[in-house]
């Protein structure tokens, strides 16, 4: 009866006797652990000091408790929380618990935050130096106090736009399970999205080129597609050649077999010094740059590729980034569109 109450848990479950032997593994536990463990005493099994200093307090003194226990199957490492507790006649029951995903949680909120206070330490340290200037030794120097006043708003914009994609980025994130429902057309806000930045293209350099259908309707959160489109173009404009040709093309698609069904093909491409393989599959993090120097000096946080990548999956599409070292870079975005 207990065997088989047991062998419906999906975490790994030991009964210990009073003895301190396994009395019973289920069948997870005789997965991890191994199947010659019943019988065998908690000490030869367990091995970790962290794990048998609680156990031992719940066979003799029948307190519960929780401990850690490592799990290594080759190169990975498994934690568990083990939750320790004495039952009728001086048995004990430990339940193993897998925090790996926890862990990992944790452990990537750390490093966001650390990123997030290493980004705006940057500005800050470059105001209050502008700032005690101004205090000092340009108190009396107009032509210099306008001209660190630029700076200091320059700086003052990098803040604003770090803030401004961390609020978006945790927006989507909130909405990934919920699917946009409104009707857009896709090819109007490609006209839209190429227009406003071709001003700031041109000086560059940068021709925009664009080819889309007269419509290409899909169901779609209209601003965060237009974060995409701003994003992959401004991308191409700023990391591509100078001067240089950037083309974004919509094609339509019959049948995507990913998508499983009629899709809209976006296609951003650039002729500029391309990526190399091994940065490809982390372009997508948060924060990652390649040349964060380059980067920070276009106003770049870091963050929008990472945006671009949650809004794709709300919109339940597909993004992928193809690049030749020295020839360029393809983005391409696919959608499911209303068939
Ligand atoms: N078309 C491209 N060609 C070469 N490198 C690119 C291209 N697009 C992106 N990258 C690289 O990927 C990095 C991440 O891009 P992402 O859009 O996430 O951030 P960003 O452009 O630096 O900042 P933000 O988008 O927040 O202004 C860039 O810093 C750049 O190094
Ligand atoms: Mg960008």
């Amino acid at each position: 009866m207990i065997a088989a109450v047991l062998d419906a848990l999906v975490e790994p479950a030991l009964l210990l006797d009073g003895e301190g032997r396994v009395a019973l593994a289920n069948r997870a536990a005789q997965d991890k652990l191994g199947v010659w463990i019943v019988g065998r005493s908690h000490v030869s099994v367990l091995r970790q000091p962290a794990l048998l200093g609680p156990v031992g307090e719940a066979l003799v003194r029948q307190v519960p408790g929780h401990a850690r226990f490592i799990h290594s199957a080759g190169e990975v490492e498994t934690p568990f929380d083990v939750a320790i507790t004495p039952v009728a006649e001086g048995q004990v029951l430990l339940v193993f618990r897998d925090v790996s995903d926890t862990q990992a949680g944790q452990s990537m909120r750390r490093d966001f935050v650390a990123n997030v206070s290493h980004e705006l330490k940057t500005p800050l340290a470059a105001l209050s130096g502008f700032i005690e200037t101004m205090q000092g030794t340009a108190r009396n120097d107009a032509p210099a106090r306008e001209r660190f006043l630029a700076l200091m708003s320059r700086e003052v914009a990098r803040m604003d736009r770090l803030v401004s994609d961390l609020l978006s980025l945790s927006r989507v994130e909130e909405q990934s399970r919920r699917r946009p429902t409104a009707t857009v057309d896709f090819s109007p806000l490609a006209r839209e999205a190429a227009a406003t930045l071709r001003p700031g293209a041109e000086a560059s350099g940068v021709a925009i080129a664009l080819d889309c259908p007269p419509a290409a309707p899909m169901a779609g959160d209209r601003d965060q597609l237009m974060q995409v489109l701003t994003n992959l173009i401004g991308n191409a404009v700023k990391y591509g050649a100078r001067p240089g040709a950037v083309e974004v093309a919509i094609a339509s698609v019959d049948r995507d077999p990913v998508i499983r069904g009629p899709a809209w093909r976006l296609s951003v491409a650039d002729h500029g010094p391309g990526i190399a393989p091994e940065h490809l599959p982390r372009l997508t993090e948060r924060f990652y740059r390649i040349d964060t120097g380059r980067s920070r000096k276009q106003g770049g946080t870091g963050l929008g590729l990472a945006i671009v990548k949650h809004i794709v999956n709300r919109h339940r599409g597909r993004l992928r980034i193809d690049s030749v070292e020295g020839r360029g870079t393809i983005v391409t975005v696919l959608f499911p569109a209303l068939s």
